[in-house]
């Protein structure tokens, strides 16, 4: 898959197959997500779900470039896009271009996603044009949590909703590929899907978005507490401490390791 592939996929939010985004920070996790995916995100959610941080504010761009090469490594079909943490981008149109550059060197990744509307449309035309694909991100924008004051949905206020919808407009004119519409009020999820060309991808947003998003171990059920907008698929959990389980009994009774694991000396 290409980046023109993905950006032709626009639906009328019924008919036409939806995009499917997930997560992926490893190599082996991309190896099992890749065929069943149209895009895998290297997000700066690996923070919090690989580093155990707070939030994404503390990811640097080497943690970025090192997990992302890993995820390159580890797909074949989908297109890999590479998050611009915080710090590497606002700065300048410059920053933001070394930022990009530099995660598409390191890892190999075909595009970058970075946060924000109106304020980064001249950033994300100014890299475009230099041959970096990006992929936006408005509502929610994890990275601006301290502004914010959490992590809230967002677009109840008229003045909240107009400031969406124009941001997602305003991306769509800059070039975007594609623009992640995070935690926003389902009408307006779906008004700013009705405003732009490129498609949306969705998450906590609506089913007429023009693909959906979610970080994998939410939706794979690794963490107890997660967001109202994620669906557990599984248990992973729950299996990973059941195995672990059956594994220290099995040491503690000397059962582990049995004939089939260890090596005996020929006869
Ligand atoms: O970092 C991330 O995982 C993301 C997605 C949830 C959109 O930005
Ligand atoms: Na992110």
């Amino acid at each position: 898959l290409t980046v023109p592939k993905i950006r032709a996929r626009k639906t009328d939010g019924e008919t036409g197959e939806p995009l499917v985004m997930l997560t992926a920070y490893t190599a082996r996790q991309a190896q099992l997500l890749d065929s069943h995916c149209d895009l895998l995100l290297v997000g700066d959610s690996l923070g919090q779900v690989i580093y155990g941080l707070p939030s994404t504010v503390p990811v640097t761009l080497d943690m970025m470039a090192n997990h992302a090469a890993a995820v390159v490594r580890g797909s074949y079909h989908a297109v890999v896009v590479v998050d611009m943490p915080f710090g590497s981008y606002e700065a300048s149109k410059e920053q933001a271009f070394e930022s990009a550059a530099r995660l598409m060197k390191e890892s190999g990744a075909a595009a970058v996603k970075l946060e924000g509307g109106e304020q980064m449309a001249e950033t994300v035309a100014f890299l475009t044009q230099r041959g970096i694909p990006v992929m936006g991100h408005v509502g929610l924008t994890p990275q601006a949590v301290n502004v914010l004051g959490g992590y809230a949905a967002r677009g109840r206020s008229d003045a909240e909703a107009d400031k969406i919808v124009g941001d997602a407009e305003a991306l769509d004119r800059a070039g975007a590929f594609a623009i992640v519409i995070e935690g926003v009020v389902e009408p307006i999820a779906i008004a700013a899907t009705e405003a732009v060309s490129c498609p949306t991808i969705g998450i906590g947003a609506s089913a007429r978005c023009d693909g959906q998003v979610l970080v994998a171990e939410d939706m794979l059920g690794m963490f107890e507490r997660v967001p109202r907008f994620v669906k557990k698929y599984e248990d992973l959990a729950g299996i990973i401490e059941k195995t672990a389980a059956k594994y220290a009994e099995e040491v503690r009774a000397r059962r582990f390791p049995g004939e089939d694991q260890t090596y005996q000396p020929k006869a």
